[in-house]
């Protein structure tokens, strides 16, 4: 029986796929093309009433045109939905024949594409339309993806109540529906949900109708209004009994969309942030694009087992808890930022994927690096004071360049092969490095252009599919009716070479001091020193201010770099003067200078000239040193001399830039013995710090107090320790903890960690228990995150244990934060790395069809290895089957881990050097701590101890 289903299915496969790749030469996991979807009438009946038997059923009539004759109606559909095939009817509705079925002579199903195919006798005729009706059933499971189950306790009863909600995005409409799941297969959509009447129901477009199920008492049928034409992946349907409270309307000059925000009744209270912030986003886009939002409602919903942080489907966005829900009493301001950057995200959407959508998977850059980039300027408007702009242009920079490094990094417009790779492209080269390349047009066409090209290109292609060739032609016709872009040169001209190759440029700048020129020579940045590419080049806007000038403000090219290697400039300034390129990295580009130019910068910034650097520059040029360093481009002494104006520096993105390159070499280090060495650095900043509360400060105020507060609790500095376990024991001693907090919320996630890791299973306890009784899952999941600092084996063992059972508390989505948490820490790195190495066949059954979660397992053991035996030994992990579905992202820590061991290997000695820099900097922060001249005598006294620790260590660690 199983025999003749193989030959079956393998005949249909082999007739399928030369049928596919003569009409379009498509892959054979592409749908063939001779019908198309226009309207789908959708009835789902969902059943939450018998806990042992959580199912669905329902069935679809699909509305097709054929465009081409054929014999077969091919349809997605996947596990746990099954067809019921005595059900299944093929009818024509136009003609003369409208209205007749026709012969059905086979079922069959193609399991590796996931297809179902109707065999008919009858031929469909080309310029036809045929309904065709497909009855179905499935189980509702626990997998957070097609149709799935959620849960949560009811805080008065203790009862476990269900949920039924959807995620399909990528790829999985067709484990709920028999449909035709590709991005550019757009169709309207009236959908019918079928519940009990305790419950509701939701679905795209608002409810038009209820009705009593014939012959089920106690049911409904919802019915909905048709929706606009759109992909199966937005779809989306709840049932739950959720409450829900409307946000009021902004006033006479805004659209009268229907918002409201639903969650579990008693997280009801933590919902004002989203009812504020999602129709000022709304409203923000549909300026900003000039296009209004097209349907009469919006809903968002807080769905307590989500696995990623949020999906736009149109009209009904799905959040996680922790990025929908605020709770002022107990949420962090990164939270408070992560909710509205969230919405905003998802809201843009709306426009950017929703309403015009990339035509295949190659271009989901499209989508995730728009909707990050518009959702930075929705939420600075919304909160003008944070300096997100500046924030995430450093942000960006700093991660895209990191990873854009590697090798094996992928372009940002990627080609598809097997579609188990398209989950893995929802990753930072999407998002990030696609949002940063908008940002970077946006700055060298002009804003205005930018927003003008980027409407027409909407309206154009509205309600239906588009190529990143189609936006390159909408804002080349705007720049050039603008004249913001030479008449020779197209945006494709110079976006394709950003798009359409892997990495980024490095550009040298050789100044000849005699005549003030320079030489710019480009070649691609690699994070190995001895990775070579001779013929990759890009269209490279060329930016630069100098002493004199000093503006960093004119982000438009001066000069454009074409793609070829190298050019000459001829307007720079006299020979002692310093200039910079890559004004606010309005580029994404890394700057090299010739040795003296690094002089007169580190010259600069060691003097108080340093403050007229813009703040971004002084970020993006510590980041730059620092990296250029690592590949011995520059010496440390260059980049350690720039570091050493840190002493005067109290912003926090310079900052932030800094710490995050020392975490590298700390990182480096830390598996060597003792690793807080660059505790030092830090006393004199900490004391000011920790002296100062940062209350009703700035966002950036904020962060510069926790990230100083956070590096100095986790080398030992001052006194932070103590004060952190001071504050942790004065919670325990509250007589109700779970209502009363001491401890200042920002510092949270500082002092529990420090806590529980220099506690021991008292404080594990006393927070596990904070966990359980928590009601905010953004508390949930700080506490998460802390439980990992234990460096206890055993507490850490049976944490990630617990973090695979249901049973624990501990939610499938929730899974990884355990194990990530505990793989940061020193021992807690050991603990995790075994239960990885003795469980990912475990963990690839439960993530299921989410298994590409095991990337993150991986790269969160795999970035502080810097040996060989460490890499033979994580490479052949990374072969097992049980990562097959991260192959991309074990590939990048493989190939990090290789930047590690050079790095050690080739920086020994430089170590060394640089820990007397350390010294050298403690003693430079004499003048700042006078004051506290205790502070400045431990710092000196133990800086020595340590260097002479390291070094006996380092010298250990090499003979091995
Ligand atoms: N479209 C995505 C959701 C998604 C992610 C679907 C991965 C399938 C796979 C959504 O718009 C999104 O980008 N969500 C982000 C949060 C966002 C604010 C960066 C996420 O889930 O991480
Ligand atoms: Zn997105």
């Amino acid at each position: 029986m199983e025999e003749q289903q193989n030959v079956r299915r393998i005949l249909l496969f082999t007739i399928l796929s030369s049928l596919a790749l003569s009409a379009r030469s498509w892959a054979p996991y592409r749908l063939p093309s001779h019908l198309v979807p226009e309207k789908y009438s959708l009835k789902i009946i969902t059943h939450l009433e018998d806990e042992n038997n959580f199912a669905f059923e329902g069935s679809v009539d699909i509305r097709v045109r054929c465009l081409q004759d054929g014999t077969n109606v091919t349809v997605h559909i996947k596990e746990p939905l099954k067809v019921v095939e005595e059900g299944v009817k093929v009818k024509a509705a136009s003609g003369e024949e409208e209205g007749q079925e026709l012969d059905i002579a086979s079922h069959d199903q193609d399991l590796d594409n996931d297809f179902y195919v109707i065999g008919l006798s009858d031929e469909l005729k080309q310029g036809m339309t045929y309904i065709v009706h497909i009855p179905f059933r499935g189980k509702l499971t626990q997998l957070l993806a097609g149709y799935y189950l959620s849960s949560y306790v009811d805080l008065a009863t203790g009862q476990k109540r269900w949920l039924a909600t959807t995620q399909f995005e990528p790829t999985d409409a067709r484990r709920a529906f028999p449909c035709f799941d590709e991005p550019a297969m757009k169709a309207r959509f009236s959908v019918s949900l079928g519940r009990s009447n305790n419950l509701t129901s939701l679905s795209n477009m608002p409810l038009n109708s209820t009705e009593p199920i014939e012959n089920m008492p106690g049911w409904v049928w919802d019915h909905f209004s048709e929706s606009v034409p759109m992909s199966t992946y937005l779809v989306a349907f709840i049932v739950s009994d959720f409450e829900h409270r409307v946000s009021p309307p902004l006033g006479p000059r805004h659209n009268d969309v229907n918002f409201r925000i639903w969650a579990r009744k008693d997280a009801m209270d933590q919902v004002q942030l989203a009812i504020d912030v999602g129709p000022q986003a709304l409203s923000f886009f549909e300026e900003y694009f000039d296009v209004p939002y097209p349907l009469p409602k919006q809903d968002m919903i807080a769905i307590p087992d989500f696995n990623s942080g949020a999906m736009e489907n149109w009209g009904l966005i799905t959040y996680r808890e922790t990025t929908l829900l605020f709770d002022p009493m107990v949420s962090t301001i990164h939270n408070k930022q992560r909710v509205i950057s969230v919405i905003a995200h998802e809201l843009a959407h709306q426009w950017f994927g929703n309403l015009v959508t990339m035509k295949w998977w190659t271009d989901l850059w499209l989508n995730e690096g728009f909707a990050t980039y518009a959702a930075t300027l929705a939420s600075n408007q919304i909160e003008p004071t944070w300096n997100l702009m500046d924030e995430s242009a450093v942000e960006g920079y700093m991660i895209v360049t990191n990873l854009d490094s590697l090798k094996s990094s992928h372009p940002v417009s990627v080609p598809i092969g097997n579609p188990s790779e398209i989950p893995q492209i929802f990753d930072t080269i999407s998002y990030k490095k696609g949002s940063f390349l908008l940002r970077m047009m946006s700055l060298f066409l002009g804003e205005v252009t930018f927003r003008k090209g980027v409407t027409s290109y909407l309206k154009t292609h509205r309600y239906k599919n588009a190529e990143q060739d189609d936006l390159w032609r909408a804002l080349t016709a705007q720049a050039h009716l603008d004249g913001s872009l030479p008449e020779q040169v197209t945006v494709k001209d110079v976006m394709d070479t950003w798009t359409l190759q892997t990495g980024y440029p490095i550009l040298t700048v050789t100044r000849n001091y005699d005549n003030g020129s320079a030489t710019i020579k480009q070649e691609r940045y690699f994070g190995l020193s001895h990775h070579q590419e001779q013929n990759q080049h890009w269209w490279v806007p060329i930016s630069f201010t100098t002493q004199d000038e000093i503006n960093f403000e004119d982000t438009s090219p001066k000069h454009w770099l074409p793609n070829t290697s190298s050019m000459e400039i001829f307007d720079l300034p006299a020979s002692d003067k310093w200039v910079m390129f890559n004004l606010k990295a309005s580029g994404l580009y890394r700057v090299n200078y010739d040795k003296k130019n690094w002089d007169l910068l580190v010259e600069a910034f060691n003097s108080d000239e340093f403050k007229n650097i813009n703040v971004v520059n002084r970020a993006q040029i510590i980041d730059d040193a620092m990296n250029l360093a690592r590949v011995g481009k520059i010496t440390y002494d260059i980049a350690f001399g720039l570091l050493n104006y840190l002493k005067n520096e109290r912003e926090y993105l310079p900052w932030r830039a800094a710490l995050s390159n020392l975490g590298y070499i700390e990182n480096m280090m830390r598996r060597t013995g003792e690793y807080g060495v660059f505790k030092r650095l830090l006393s004199p900043i900490y004391d000011e710090v920790s002296q100062s509360s940062p209350k009703n400060k700035t966002l950036f105020l904020i962060k510069q107090h926790s990230q100083i507060i956070a590096w100095a609790c986790a080398y030992g500095v001052g006194d932070c320790v103590d004060q952190a376990k001071a504050a942790y024991k004065s919670w325990q001693k509250m007589s109700d903890p779970d209502a009363n907090n001491p401890i200042s919320i920002n510092l949270r996630a500082i002092i529990y960690c420090t806590a529980i890791k220099y506690g021991d299973e008292d404080e594990w306890n006393f927070a596990w228990e904070r966990y359980k009784n928590s009601n905010v899952g953004s508390e949930k999941n700080l506490i998460l995150g802390s439980l990992g600092c234990s460096r206890e084996e055993w507490i850490l063992r049976r944490y990630l244990d617990w973090a695979m059972e249901d049973s624990s508390g501990i939610r499938r989505q929730d899974s990884y934060t355990a194990f990530v948490s505990s793989a940061n820490g020193n021992i807690g790195y050991h603990v995790a790395y075994n239960f990885l190495k003795n469980h990912h066949k475990d963990l690839f059954d439960y993530y299921g069809p989410k298994a590409t979660r095991l990337g993150r397992y991986y790269s969160s053991v795999g970035k502080s290895m810097n040996t060989m035996p460490e890499y033979m030994e994580l490479k052949a992990i990374g072969e097992e089957p049980s990562f097959s579905l991260s192959k991309l992202t074990v590939e990048q820590t493989e190939e990090k881990v290789l930047n590690n061991i050079e790095w050690r290997t080739k920086y020994f000695d430089e170590i060394v050097r640089l820990l007397k820099n350390i010294l050298k900097i403690c003693r430079k922060a004499a003048p700042v701590v006078l004051t506290i001249s205790k502070t400045f005598e431990k710092c000196f006294f133990i800086a020595n101890k340590q260097l002479d620790v390291i070094t006996i260590q380092l010298k250990d660690v090499r003979k091995k």
